[in-house]
């Protein structure tokens, strides 16, 4: 973890309280044994995957919208987290790529088959835990989120390398793939964290950040460096995946309409697209989601503690590299 993100991450777990910290050591442990039990190749791939890291950033928003301690919401932490990186693995068969949280994927270590058998692992061990919680409600609410998750990434596939992609089609794809589960795991700490009558203003909180969330991952994928994102510079067009970087550029510089074939290319493009200001402008655009966000809390009756620490993961989620 960078320095920047440990600070962050420090003042966060400050404002949460100890319960947070504990609450999030908690979800390691159980995360630790969910590869187990599974034949040595699963626990290999989903346990590396697990013990990569990552920034843990949809459980800390799940614990930070409870305010009630409640057994049930480490299941439902762990559960996001699970669901999360099922769906990285098999992002990084759909976008083809090497290198997640600074090392070779899945897809890149052990090809094709071994990345959806352990996408299908996690998704199945993400919807076990969150039957310990014996919710229906809770059941929906990640299940919907998995299922516009998937939409989003075959609308993003259909989209490939398409000069015509509106910033607003661009923008649903943002809210499917990734705002999906921000808002749920929003909805699951006010659910079962004693503050249900909260669900739908913490559920728009979190959509509003996941939404600035993947457009920042864009800006990112552009603007780098890969030693603070852990992923290559340019992959998005690489495997033509088109973001509001480059539909805002072309729109300044229609000559960037060229697909891109290797690493040299992409990184010639990452510079043309940062020099017409597109990345500025997408960054400005998400920083209003973020505003957005914020705006949601108002008038929530949180604890104070609750309300600034939400606060301060808004504010890291645009100052993040990685
Ligand atoms: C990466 O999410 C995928 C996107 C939605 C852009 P994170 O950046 O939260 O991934 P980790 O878990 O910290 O690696
Ligand atoms: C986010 O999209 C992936 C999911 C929401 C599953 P990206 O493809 O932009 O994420 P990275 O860049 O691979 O982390
Ligand atoms: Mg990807
Ligand atoms: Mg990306």
């Amino acid at each position: 973890m960078s320095n920047t993100a440990q600070a962050q991450l420090g003042a966060v777990l400050a404002a949460g309280g100890p319960e947070l910290g504990e609450l999030l050591e908690r979800t390691e442990e159980r995360l630790a044994r969910v590869a187990e039990g599974h034949g040595e190749r699963l626990a290999h791939h989903a346990g590396g995957t697990l013990a990569a890291g990552g920034k843990r950033l949809r459980p800390m928003l799940l614990f930070l919208c409870a305010s009630e301690l409640d057994e049930r919401l480490v299941a439902a932490g762990v559960a996001v987290e699970l669901l999360h990186m099922a769906t990285l693995v098999h992002d990084d068969v759909l976008d083809a790529a090497e290198l997640r949280r600074g090392r070779a994927t899945v897809f890149a270590e052990g090809g094709r088959g071994a990345a959806a058998a352990t996408g299908d692992l996690l998704f199945s061990r993400a919807f076990a835990e969150l039957a310990a919680t014996e919710s229906e409600e809770a059941v929906r609410a990640l299940s919907a989120a998995s299922s516009a998750l998937a939409r989003g990434e075959l609308m993003q596939r259909a989209d490939a390398w398409d000069g015509e992609v509106t910033p607003e089609r661009y923008l649903e794809r943002c809210r499917l793939k990734t705002a999906s589960l921000f808002e749920a795991s929003c909805r699951l700490g006010a659910l079962f964290g004693g503050r249900p009558e909260l669900a739908d203003r913490l559920g728009s909180f979190g959509e509003r950040l996941g939404v600035a969330f993947q457009m920042l991952d864009d800006v990112l994928d552009v603007s780098g460096p890969p030693e603070r994102t852990g992923k290559p510079r340019g992959a998005d067009l690489l495997d033509g995946t088109v973001t509001l970087p480059l539909i805002l550029a072309r729109e300044r510089d229609p000559s960037l309409a060229v697909p891109v074939r290797c690493a040299e290319e992409a990184a010639a493009v990452c510079d043309r697209i940062a020099a017409t200001g597109a990345l500025e402008d997408a960054r400005e655009r998400a920083l209003g989601y973020v505003g957005e966000a914020k705006r949601a809390l108002d008038g929530v009756a949180l604890s104070d503690q609750r309300a600034r620490a939400l606060q301060l993961v808004a504010d890291g989620v645009v100052e993040r590299y990685a």
